[in-house]
């Protein structure tokens, strides 16, 4: 999501004259696009900002300008604590980018942190920073209003809004006419879109076949689903399409009805394993990945036993894995205790990613002499002599490169694997 922004925001500048420079040594203006979701993200943050203030030295004029969640949250704050910061601009505030510049240009400090409503930036053609020319981000939604306890997106990002088909359809075709090949969706809780334009309603599943429609030649992704809404619908029509991905990320957090309950995130474990049936059935062959918290408050042993037991269950194909963070303002900071010691933390958290590593290990090796449809997307980090791409799951798949190129798709046949990577031939 913050890659996306970053791309609105490069255009957004471009449009005033400005240009990318390659390192931030060279440039008069450096943003910093910030995420609050854990501590140590802002942490990172911080580390950052003392690493740009000693370019001040050498450039007087250069200007700092914290963007994003961090900006958000922190607002005048960060003005205080970071001397070096020139700009404090929100997520929802960055059309008002230049103007703030040439406020600061003018010597006076400038911040805007002024959410909105309905701010989508639909008329703004993201300038691509990631040059695969291949795959590319489409924002199609803003906002969060499901207030998980833990979670500070939604007095960040402010509330849930959904952008408008025409300009989400048009920018697929734009990318696809560019020779662009995939494209995934995004948003914070991107299934639960919803869109009245003109009297006509538009739903997720029914934006994700427009989009499909483009053409059978992009693929279709997105990114990231709440499980209340994982409606059969919509996998239905992921099932329908060779086009849309069959690979589904859907954030479970923990596998305990307590601690799910002291989340506030809206259902049950048997609920959400209710529906990693319905995609196995509609979707067979779908890839399934999943967030997790280690150590939320309340935490017990019996509990971690149920995520490690869900894991197992589910056999996700990929996860990604956090110790609980308490951030400030959320509901979990101001109604309970962050009671679970941080060792117990870290020891719940690790015995989850030495599970994963097994279960994506496990579930490479399940396709060792499969034949998938890959997406190439460029050279392979190792060697210039062999090709990375994707499968449908979203599994990297590295070929010797042959007479193929970046954007084509091709069969390839697995006969070998890591735990994070399909090794084949194309066939
Ligand atoms: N501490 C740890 N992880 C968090 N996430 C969100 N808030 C927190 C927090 N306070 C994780 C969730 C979410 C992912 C984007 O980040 O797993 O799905
Ligand atoms: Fe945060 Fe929950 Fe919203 Fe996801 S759904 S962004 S975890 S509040």
């Amino acid at each position: 999501m913050n890659f996306s922004d970053s791309e609105i925001v490069a255009s957004l500048m471009q449009d005033e004259g400005y240009e990318i420079s390659g390192e931030s040594k060279d440039a008069d203006v450096v943003l910093v696009n910030t995420c609050s979701i854990r501590d140590n993200a802002e942490q990172r943050v911080r580390k950052r900002l003392r690493e740009l203030k000693a370019l001040k030295k050498n450039n007087p004029f250069l200007k700092i300008g914290v963007i994003g969640c961090m900006a958000e949250r922190l607002k005048e704050q960060l003005l205080e604590e970071e001397q070096s910061v020139d700009l404090i601009v929100g997520p929802d505030a960055y059309r008002d980018l230049p103007a703030l510049l040439d406020k600061v240009e003018e010597g006076q400090k400038a911040i805007n942190v002024i959410l909105s409503t309905k701010e989508t930036y639909s008329d703004i053609t993201p300038v691509r920073l990631d040059k695969n020319g291949v795959t590319a981000f489409i924002s199609i939604m803003r906002g969060c209003e499901n207030f998980c306890a833990y979670c500070v997106v939604p007095f960040t990002r402010g509330k849930e809004r959904s952008r408008d088909v025409k300009t989400i359809i048009q920018e697929a075709r734009d990318l696809f006419e560019n020779g662009y090949r995939e494209v995934t969706l995004l948003g914070q809780n991107v299934n639960s879109y919803f869109r009245e334009d003109d009297g006509k309603q538009t739903s997720f599943y029914e934006l994700l076949e427009q989009v499909a429609a483009v053409s059978p030649q992009l693929r279709v992704r997105f990114a990231t689903s709440h499980p209340k809404d994982i409606s059969d619908e919509l996998l239905k029509a992921i099932g329908k399409h060779h086009n849309i991905c069959n690979a589904i990320h859907l954030p479970v957090q923990s596998g305990s009805n307590n601690i799910l309950s002291l989340m506030k995130r809206k259902y049950t474990r048997e609920w959400y394993l209710d529906r990693i049936a319905a995609i196995r059935k509609y979707i067979p062959g779908c890839a399934i990945s999943t967030d997790i918290i280690a150590g939320f408050c309340t935490e017990k042993d019996e509990d971690h036993r149920d995520t490690i037991s869900l894991m197992n269950r589910v056999g996700y194909d990929y996860a990604f894995m956090f110790k609980y963070s308490e951030r400030p303002g959320t509901i979990a900071q101001k109604k309970l205790d962050d009671d679970v010691p941080e060792s117990v933390k870290s020891e719940r958290l690790q015995e989850i990613i030495d599970l994963q590593q097994q279960l994506s290990h496990a579930s490479n090796k399940r396709d060792i002499g499969k034949t998938f449809e890959v997406l190439a997307e460029g050279f392979s980090k190792k060697s210039a002599d062999f090709l990375m791409g994707r499968n449908s799951q979203n599994k990297v798949v590295v070929f010797p490169k042959g007479n193929y190129n970046k954007g084509d798709y091709l069969n390839v046949k697995i006969n070998d694997c890591t735990p994070a990577t399909l090794i084949g031939t194309a066939t």
